[in-house]
């Protein structure tokens, strides 16, 4: 019993550590919420840029991200010339929230939870694209089905879904809502390096 406190008070010492000489917020919110992060350190501008290529050139609609975290991907998609006002940005974390807000002042940024992604954005809005780096694998999965509701209603209509994962295979929850796979494309300069899946979706029954 005297064992296990001592080993708890080593955990928890251990993790303030951590937290004290953490260069960023990520780290914080790692140690904070692993699960809902799901990554050991921010994307590389590599993926995001390649994250933001896979947008079609053409067709109206906004883009929405999903996860904004510390903006890497945000960087990218107004670098590749989204209009600020064309962007909304969902993001669960308030630190998140805040330093997106700070970083661009120009983009809405949304504090609120991607299972509700319809009830986020004003009724009928055309949705060209939504580019996620949400960890659906290892969010619960009635939550992460939730989400790719939410994808289907929104991108029936000749919309596209943009996800990365850290695996090769494609992921198994597309089955959950039967997205149609489009392209994938690896990226090695990241840490640890990725896969860019691209989905479609038909119209919801
Ligand atoms: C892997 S991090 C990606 C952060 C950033 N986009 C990047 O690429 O470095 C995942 C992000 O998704 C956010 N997130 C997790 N679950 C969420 C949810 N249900 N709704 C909105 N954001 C969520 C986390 O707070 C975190 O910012």
């Amino acid at each position: 019993m005297m064992l296990r406190v001592l080993q708890l008070g080593r955990a928890q010492r251990v993790l303030q550590y951590f937290k004290n000489i953490a260069p960023g917020l990520f780290l914080q919110e790692l140690l904070n919420r692993p699960g809902a992060i799901g990554a050991i350190c921010p994307s590389s501008r590599y993926l995001a840029r390649q994250m933001a290529r896979q947008i079609p050139g053409s067709g109206d609609g906004i883009i929405i991200e999903l996860g904004g975290g510390t903006g890497v991907i945000t960087r990218a998609l107004l670098d590749s010339g989204i209009a600020p006002e064309k962007l909304k940005v969902i993001e669960f974390s308030s630190p998140f929230v805040q330093r997106l807000r700070q970083r661009f002042p120009d983009v809405e940024v949304i504090h609120g939870n991607a299972a509700d992604l319809c009830d986020l954005i004003p009724q009928d809005t055309k949705v060209r694209a939504i580019v996620s780096s949400l960890p659906l694998c290892s969010l619960p999965e009635p939550i992460t089905h939730s989400i790719l509701e939410q994808w289907r209603t929104l991108l029936h209509d000749g919309g596209v879904a943009i996800q990365f994962t850290y695996n090769l295979r494609l992921p198994k929850w597309r089955r959950l809502v039967n997205a149609r796979h489009t392209s994938s494309q690896f990226v090695w300069a990241n840490l640890p390096p990725a896969n860019i899946t691209t989905f479609s979706f038909s119209q919801p029954s």
